[in-house]
């Protein structure tokens, strides 16, 4: 359909049926049947005929939505059908926080492509993903949903899912559109308290929050959603200068749609007297689709009584259809749904390959004080532990019942290394309960095995939306079981599962080797098995600090210097410092950090002049090699430190990175461009520039900085 078709289609619509493009339902509502609920009940309304459905589970029931839609729609304007796809649909890879630690763009784009592959077969044209909220608060159980506590890692693997879902045709039958979420700063909570206000100066929101989201706008995403957040007393779905920053700085033109119910929600915020002033006050901030609270129902007479301009009506309108015509709905309403296909790609070989190699890339090797790999021959091995035997490792944002696909931990050992003589052993779970009744046989089965693989870690529904903790500890009797299962047996791997950064100071003193595998997804088995005994190199870097102790929280690596900075190292009692009297400043494990079964040595930093203006950049080259026996991979970073400016600078902030394979041996130059533009930042005053001064460059990782080397930036005087 033409753009002067779709005006000509617009002027034949009542109030009624414009406001109807704008208002979304719940697929299992309309249907009265359907597993994916992820907002609060409300009844159907089956006397409003709405633009866009959410929440369907299958081809048929999205095709059974789509032409029972096109029965009673007068002008036949097909419905939008979406879908929350966030890290995979009947394929799921590694939650977006592990993702984030594979630092690998290209793997992220092609976990995109599969996911988009399954959910379009599935019915869905637009997914609510990907989720870029920065977080750097674990209390907040959606920190598992984004990929990172950096602002640059976050976009880049954003946008790389983005490119991967898309696509470069929106009307190919296995490509979806996103929905970049949650605009803005949802991760920035007060206390880590789910849905809690944000206070935000403007400085630190656009350096260190909007920046992800406007890569992933960048690379190409059709739709915002607004967050469930006030943004400095405003609520987002509200708020104007928001829609500002998205429609006249960024020029964003396509469908902005609220969070679940959240325009209705604006009378909880106090911010609304009723529904008319809901209304009012959304589309007064540009919210184009009001998701399930129904408020726009009430568009119609708010047109007639002039509260609202028809034109403002009308702009949203064609947003809606523009993005339905950009999907090829109007000529082909169904996209791609289609049952067989999904029987065709749903968990095919390629998939479950692609997700295995996620898994993999992601986890993170914490600690190993030389037992890892295991041995081929490893004699008995005791798998304990609350994930032992248990299929629940996809993760929050799993469609429901997605376990039943899950590789289990035994199943995994028993298909990569068949020999292995092993038994399993629960010992706790990974909840509340603290019932250690099972820890006893447990510790036996420890004690008469050679070999201990300990699983810990928290149970998956503990993270995700609405699932706050006010502790980062390990559920239950976790730390009962480790503690004794140690003591038995030294020769103990552990081995983490869990959503959000935990407190692991106390395991990371005793514990020998410590894999940490976040939620890695359905083939967690095979990928935790691989990795073990060495099929799988381990190559995962942090995306996120993981704190020494809750009190540290929010905790990331970009901090500032203070005024009062203490020394390093970062041991002891400082008086009159930025310091704390009972625990260091720095994080357990910083970002950026992992290891590999092989060693790196970075030899060298060099850049290509001492003094570089900015006009010409400044190239930086690092010189790797692989001192090992076997080959891995390695993210090499890039750090930067501007040492005077008007705004207090990091100490560190990563400004590139590349991951490369290096072969036993082998070195490699990783060659790195730096620009101006990079350098900038935002001062109290608005102002995105950069200062000319010196600047400290430097590799390995965050708080284990190497050859750092100080340069000068000149600047072209303003004339
Ligand atoms: C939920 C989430 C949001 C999700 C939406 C639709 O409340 O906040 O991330 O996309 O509702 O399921």
């Amino acid at each position: 359909m033409k753009q002067e078709e779709l005006w000509k289609l617009l002027g034949e619509m009542t109030l009624e049926e414009k406001a109807g493009q704008l208002i979304q339902l719940d697929g299992r509502l309309i249907l009265g049947r359907g597993d994916r609920q992820t907002g609060p009940e409300t009844e159907n309304r089956p006397d409003l005929l709405p633009g866009s459905v959410l929440n369907f589970d299958s081809a048929e029931m999205a095709r059974e939505l789509q032409s029972r839609h096109l029965s009673e729609d007068r002008l036949k304007i097909p419905l939008l059908l979406m879908l929350d796809v966030i890290h995979g649909h009947r394929t799921t890879y590694p939650i977006p926080l592990a993702m984030g630690c594979s630092f690998d763009e290209g793997l992220m784009e092609e976990c995109g492509k599969m996911a988009a592959r399954e959910a379009a077969a599935c019915g869905v044209h637009v997914t609510f993903a990907p989720m870029m909220d920065t977080a750097r608060d674990p209390r907040w159980g959606r920190i598992m949903e984004t990929c990172s506590e950096d602002p640059l890692v976050n976009g880049r693997m954003g946008a790389a899912l983005v490119r991967g879902m898309q696509g470069e045709d929106l009307r190919a039958g296995d490509r979806v559109a996103c929905c970049v979420k949650h605009f803005a700063a949802y991760g920035a909570g007060e206390a880590g308290r789910d849905y809690n206000r944000v206070d935000l100066p403007e400085n630190t929101l656009r350096e260190q929050y909007l920046p992800a989201y406007r890569a992933c706008l960048e690379a190409g995403a059709r739709m915002v959603m607004t967050s469930f957040n006030t943004l400095n007393g405003v609520p987002a779905v509200a708020s104007t200068f928001l829609r500002r920053v998205l429609r006249e700085e960024w020029g964003f033109d396509g469908v902005i749609i609220s969070d679940y119910n959240a325009i209705g929600e604006l009378m909880n915020h106090g911010v609304a007297e009723d529904e008319d002033d809901c209304a009012c006050l959304a589309m007064g901030a540009e919210c184009d689709v009001d998701m399930m609270s129904l408020v726009y129902a009430r568009l119609p007479d708010l047109v007639r009584s002039g509260k609202i301009p028809e034109a403002a009506l009308d702009a949203a309108v064609m947003r809606v259809l523009r993005l339905k015509q950009e999907l090829g709905l109007f000529e082909n309403p169904w996209h791609g749904a289609d049952p067989e296909t999904e029987k065709r790609v749903y968990l095919c070989e390629a998939h479950r390959e692609t997700a295995r190699r996620a898994a993999e890339e992601s986890a993170v090797l914490l600690k190993n004080e030389g037992i890892l790999p295991l041995p081929g021959n490893p004699g008995k091995v005791a798998l304990i532990g609350p994930f032992a035997t248990d299929a629940h490792l996809n993760g929050a944002w799993s469609r429901p019942g997605a376990e039943e696909d899950t590789v289990t931990l035994p199943e995994g050992i028993r298909q990569v290394m068949p020999g292995v003589e092993l038994r399993t052993a629960r010992g706790c779970s990974a909840e509340w309960n603290v019932d250690p009744s099972g820890i006893a046989e447990a510790v036996e089965l420890a004690r008469q095995s050679d070999w201990v693989i300990l699983t810990l870690g928290e149970a998956e529904w503990l993270s995700g939306e609405g699932r706050s903790r006010t502790e980062l500890s390990f559920p239950g009797a976790q730390m009962q079981l480790f503690r004794e299962i140690l003591a038995v047996n030294p020769r103990t791997v552990v081995v983490l599962f869990h959503g959000r950064p935990l407190v692991l100071t106390e395991i990371s003193r005793t514990a020998p080797a410590i894999l940490d595998m976040w939620f890695p997804g359905q083939q967690a088995g095979p990928a935790m098995a691989r990795l073990l005994w060495g099929h799988a190199n381990p190559c995962g870097k942090l995306s996120v600090s993981l704190p020494w102790t809750l009190g540290q929280v929010p905790l990331s690596h970009n901090r500032l210097n203070t005024g009062r900075p203490k020394p390093q190292p970062d041991t002891g009692v400082f008086p009159f410092t930025s310091s704390y009297l009972d625990a260091p400043n720095l994080p357990l494990y910083s970002f950026g950090n992992g290891l590999s079964y092989t060693e790196f040595v970075y030899e060298s930093l060099e850049t290509d002049r001492e003094v570089f203006s900015d006009t010409e950049g400044l190239t930086v080259r690092i010189r790797v090699r692989n001192a090992g026996e076997r080959p891995g991979k390695e993210v090499v970073q890039l750090y930067v430190r501007d040492l005077v400016a008007r705004v207090a600078r990091p100490v560190q902030q990563i400004l590139d990175y590349r991951k490369i394979l290096l072969q036993p041996g082998e070195t490699q130059e990783v060659v790195f461009r730096v620009e101006e533009k990079q350098l900038r930042f935002w001062d109290a005053e608005g102002n995105f520039l950069s200062e000319s001064g010196d600047f400290e460059f430097s590799t390995g990782w965050a708080d284990h900085l190497l050859h750092t080397k100080r340069v000068q930036m000149t600047k072209r005087e303003a004339v």
